[in-house]
């Protein structure tokens, strides 16, 4: 199995972004930890970041016939790109929407999301264990649907 990985703008910055909200460990190591999880598990991990909302979309695009799942930390997009939930419904990947925070205990702005009504699921809150989750959840409902 493949799963692509793609995290949103400033998540470049994790380690030094506003630690008290996002953690001190950096996107390297979540990538790193992640990848070698997803090792055990038999699953090839690719991982993608951009502070481009276009970029984004296309890696999207070109993850057709290529991936089997998508795990996406969205950032401030998730809160407003119609383009973003366009290209993920538009290739008909599955996907799980994964977020450091728990977006709902923050700013009014934040508890909207263009993508989670079409998502797996989503996962929020749990700091850089969101990813772990993500990722097990996603392949755990891979598993059960294929
Ligand atoms: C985030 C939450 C978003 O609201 C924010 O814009 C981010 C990070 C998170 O992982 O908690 O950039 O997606």
């Amino acid at each position: 199995m493949r799963f692509l990985l793609i995290n949103g703008p400033n998540l470049n910055l994790l380690g030094s972004r506003e630690p008290s909200i996002y953690g001190s460990i950096t996107l390297e190591s979540i990538e790193s930890n992640l990848k070698k999880k997803a090792q055990d598990e038999g699953v090839q991990l690719d991982c993608f970041q951009s502070n481009f909302e276009g970029a984004l979309v296309e890696r999207i695009q070109q993850a057709v016939g290529e991936v089997d799942a998508i795990l996406i930390n969205a950032g401030a997009y998730t809160h407003t790109s119609i383009a973003l939930r366009d290209a993920l419904l538009g290739v008909g990947i599955p996907y799980v929407e994964l977020h450091l925070s728990n977006t709902f205990g923050r700013e009014q702005f934040r508890h909207k999301s263009f993508i989670s009504d079409r998502a797996v699921g989503v996962v929020s809150g749990f700091g850089v264990m969101s990813y772990q989750l993500a990722f097990q959840g996603l392949l755990a409902h891979l598993n059960e649907t294929q």
